[in-house]
């Protein structure tokens, strides 16, 4: 469940109040999600004279760090035992720093809080707290799929055009995955590399949990070509 507050609502708002009961009896988890251009603005994020690094540098982990504070503070995860609470997508750098703070003024500042059954950063720590990491923050895995299928060739990297549709049922779910290009060397690469038999013993992540099921390779001739095989003239590219 994702609970957004207006702005101006505190998230310890007797009227979200219900929200957490009801995540906490349907153990449902409640994550929140910071947002820096779009309401509800970050804090900050309206004070950041419309630079949108400052929104996504400063903004962002801001609000993260409000929202993760506020809640644990709001002694929800004392009223709601099992409750899970995430912060998302506000980056995770900050969380030592912040969990040593919120522990000393928990203590200097006992006046503005409920009575806690912990210090905040034993609800961090605690199993039921949980907070993203975003790629560029940390290292990414030799077996992440784009790791496994950014392939350089003499220092170029290859591309393909790629489309995929979702589809699925009560039995079934799935992807449809097409791609096209110039050279069919580019798939068998990828998919070597994906499904490890390109040499260097990893494969694919996304290969844990999916598996192919049937799939197909289509040379399909330029117009050119064709016209050529049939004796007709060049096709006219249109142009400007
Ligand atoms: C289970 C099937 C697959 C899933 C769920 C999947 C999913 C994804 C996702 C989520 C991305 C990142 C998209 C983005 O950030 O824009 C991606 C990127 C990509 N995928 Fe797949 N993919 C699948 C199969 C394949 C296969 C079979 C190939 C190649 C034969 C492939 C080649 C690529 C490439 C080249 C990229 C772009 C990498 C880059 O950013 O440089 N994928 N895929």
């Amino acid at each position: 469940m994702i609970v957004y507050a207006p702005v101006g609502m505190p998230l310890d708002h007797p009227a979200l109040e219900p929200l957490y009961a009801e995540a906490a009896e349907l153990d449902l988890a409640v994550v929140l999600h910071t947002l820096t251009v779009m309401p509800p603005y970050a804090p900050g994020g309206l004070d950041t004279w419309d630079n949108l690094w400052l929104q996504r540098s400063a903004a962002h982990p801001w609000c993260g760090m409000r929202n993760m504070a506020a809640m644990i503070g709001s002694g929800v995860m004392d009223r709601y035992p099992t409750l899970r609470l995430g912060t998302l997508e506000a980056g995770h750098g900050w969380l030592p720093f912040w969990m040593a703070r919120l522990d000393e003024h928990a203590e200097t500042i006992r006046a503005a809080l409920p009575e806690l059954g912990h210090k905040p950063s034993e609800y961090v720590t605690g199993g039921l707290y949980f907070q993203s990491i975003e790629i560029p923050e940390g290292t990414r895995s030799e077996r992440a799929h784009i790791s496994r299928v950014t392939v350089k060739v003499d220092g170029e990297e290859l591309k393909i055009y790629r489309r995929s549709v979702p589809y699925g049922n009560v039995q079934e779910q799935g992807l449809y995955f097409v791609a096209f290009s110039a050279d069919p060397t580019r798939y068998h690469l990828m998919l070597g590399r994906m499904f490890g038999s390109s040499g260097d013993g990893v494969h694919d992540r996304l290969t844990d949990f999916s598996k192919p099921v049937s799939g197909g390779l289509y040379f399909a001739p330029s117009l050119n070509d064709l016209n050529e095989l049939v004796g007709l003239p060049r096709a006219r590219i249109p142009g400007p």
